[in-house]
């Protein structure tokens, strides 16, 4: 077991990273070469939050580990599950893992969100490979009863990974046709809605930031001052939510990605330029981050 020291707002605290041997529970394909993997990690199971992730060895011969935030964390089962889609040789690897193997991982991983308790309009943007922390997310807010008024948007080119149904929960600002959501977010009582360039029936015909920008649009000044946001997803996508959040004056906090090596603060392989009061820093993704506020990262927007 190893672990690091951060700070956070001013004070010492202890972060926990574990290196666990996991086993692989299951491993499903969907199409678009996506995968949702489960596996047996008890220590990263209990101490994962939303937007934090782990540091997964994908092959024995493949020394530098991927990084993959957790889509589930499960303290009774000790389960773990990510959703990734194949990128390189490293996703490839591991895609190829079946029930009863071991996978080396350490987790869980970095700063994830922090919902505001004066922001009770939880907004949850999430794109491609950027679902999985905001699936986290929902899934944590409704087991915290902080999930009245909460709206999930997810956007994906390539079929969703997961069980659809059509939405009986009504949301405004969104046109009728794009009535889909998430069976599992739709059974928690949570609003969510999807959006693709694909055409897809029951699916809003657009970026899934121009969906939270037509909800948004949606309310009056009350009510946007009462939205929390947060995003994950590629770049354009999270500079899109930054634009959004501050034309509408919302406050937002976005999940970054970085090349990283070492995944523990070590090496400032993955550090990016934050914007704060009293001026620019380098940070590093895996430790200080992922999640930063949208205004620390695109300052102009
Ligand atoms: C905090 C965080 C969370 C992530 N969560 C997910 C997720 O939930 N699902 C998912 O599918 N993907 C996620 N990614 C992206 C994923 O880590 C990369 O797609 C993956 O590392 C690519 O590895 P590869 O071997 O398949 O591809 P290659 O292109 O062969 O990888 C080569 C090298 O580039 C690095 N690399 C390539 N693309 C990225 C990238 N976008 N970010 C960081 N390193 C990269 C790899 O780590 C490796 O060192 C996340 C990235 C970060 C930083
Ligand atoms: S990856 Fe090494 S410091 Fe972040």
């Amino acid at each position: 077991v190893s672990a690091v020291n951060n700070k956070k707002n001013g004070k010492d605290y202890r972060g926990t990273i574990f290196l666990e041997d996991a086993t692989v529970v299951s491993q499903v394909e969907f199409p678009g070469e996506q995968y949702i993997l489960t596996i047996d990690a008890p220590k990263c199971a209990l101490n994962a939050t939303p937007g934090s992730f782990a540091h997964l060895r994908c092959h024995t011969e493949i020394p530098m580990r991927r990084p993959l935030s957790i889509m589930r964390a499960n303290p009774a089962t000790g389960h773990v599950e990510f959703l990734y889609k194949i990128v390189g040789e490293g996703l490839r690897s591991l895609g190829q893992l079946h029930a009863g193997d071991t996978l080396s991982i350490m987790g869980p991983i970095g700063q994830g969100f922090v919902p505001s308790a004066e922001r009770p309009r939880k907004l949850m943007v999430g794109g491609g490979v950027g679902i999985p922390p905001m699936l986290f997310l929902a899934e944590h807010l409704a087991v915290n009863n902080n999930a009245d008024n909460a709206l999930v948007l997810m956007g994906s080119e390539v079929p969703f990974p997961f069980e659809l149904v059509t939405s009986g929960i009504a949301v405004n600002g969104v046109p009728d046709n794009a009535s889909k959501s998430i069976a599992d977010i739709e059974a928690l009582g949570i609003a969510a809605r999807l959006a693709s360039l694909q055409d897809y029936s029951g699916v809003y015909s657009g970026y899934v930031t121009q969906l939270a920008e037509d909800w948004l649009q949606s309310m009056d000044e009350t009510e946007r001052s009462q939205v929390d946001m947060f995003a994950c997803g590629p770049e354009a996508m999270l500079e899109a939510a930054a634009k959004v959040a501050s034309k509408f004056n919302v406050h937002c906090q976005l999940s970054l990605e970085e090349f990283m090596a070492c995944a523990v603060g070590g090496c400032a392989g993955c550090t990016v330029p934050v914007h704060l009061d009293d001026g620019l820093a380098m940070k590093r993704v895996c430790v200080d981050g992922p999640v930063f506020a949208a205004s620390t990262i695109y300052p102009d927007s």
